[in-house]
């Protein structure tokens, strides 16, 4: 796929576009063992952060330690979406490096469950069966610090804010989101502002996340601009731009 289709079929592919992201993908790639374990929080339907994770991302990493897989998780807490999410991912072909999990946000350190087509998928491949399959399955719920990646992709803090409070507690969900990352690991956080103008830097550094950096894209031309700290909330995911800001559990 050329970088344009690239860029239409997978929005979220601009994330190489920060340094702070690739440095961080490279680092684990050269130094650890392990599978980069990605959690995609809140994933509703939507295929294209796993795919991406899974599918792209590994043919742009430079390091000469390609081994490692990337895995990734997709939770969400409703469980029509997340089968649509499942034939999705079961169509495509990727479920040997993705799993779909039912969780809610606030209680997936209690309680957490792969879908029940992705359990026998699980069990009747055992070679694609790691570390956090053997205790998610075993358990029932998330580890901390289990997650290299944590994804909140388009305005999920927003929406939650405002739009599912009925039977979503905003904090508690992000104090979740922060448990589950490992020290050090990435917090990626997609189109804010894009329905709900809610500061989401000032919500995820009260939960304790350090703000690394932001940027702003124009796709047509690709020009991109540093959203800093203090960027006001009306500038941010304008019409026909793609932003994400990039924090860190430090
Ligand atoms: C804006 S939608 C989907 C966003 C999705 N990440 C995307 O990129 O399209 C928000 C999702 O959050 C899920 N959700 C809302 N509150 C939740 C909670 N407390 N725990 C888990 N999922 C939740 C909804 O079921 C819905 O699928």
């Amino acid at each position: 796929m050329n970088d344009k289709s690239l860029r239409n079929v997978y929005p979220i592919s601009w994330i190489t576009e920060s340094s702070e992201f690739m440095e961080f993908i490279e680092r684990h790639q050269s130094t650890s063992e392990d599978d980069l374990l990605v959690a995609d929080f809140a994933s509703g339907e939507y295929d294209r952060v796993p795919t991406y994770f899974t599918r792209e991302l590994p043919n742009v990493i430079k390091s000469s330690t390609k081994a490692r897989r990337f895995v990734a998780y997709c939770t969400d807490i409703h469980s029509l979406r997340l089968d649509s999410l499942y034939r999705k991912l079961e169509e495509e072909g990727s479920l040997s490096q993705v799993r779909v999990v039912q969780a809610a946000l606030e209680t997936m350190d209690i309680s957490a469950k792969l879908v029940s087509e992705n359990f026998d998928y699980v069990s009747n491949n055992p070679d694609i069966v790691n570390w956090l399959d053997d205790l998610l399955i075993g358990k029932q719920c998330f580890p901390p610090e289990c997650f290299d990646i944590g994804i909140l992709n388009n305005d999920v803090i927003g929406y939650m804010h405002e739009y599912y409070t009925e039977y979503s507690n905003a904090e508690k969900g992000l104090q979740k989101v922060y448990k589950l990352i490992r020290n050090d690991g990435l917090l990626i956080v997609t189109m804010p502002c894009l329905q709900y103008k809610i500061d989401n830097i000032s919500v995820l550094e009260k939960i304790g996340f350090t703000y690394l950096g932001g940027l702003d894209i124009t796709p047509s031309t690709g020009e991109k601009t540093i959203l800093e700290k203090n960027v006001p909330l009306d500038v941010l995911s304008n019409l026909g731009h793609y932003t994400f800001f990039i924090f860190v559990k430090a």
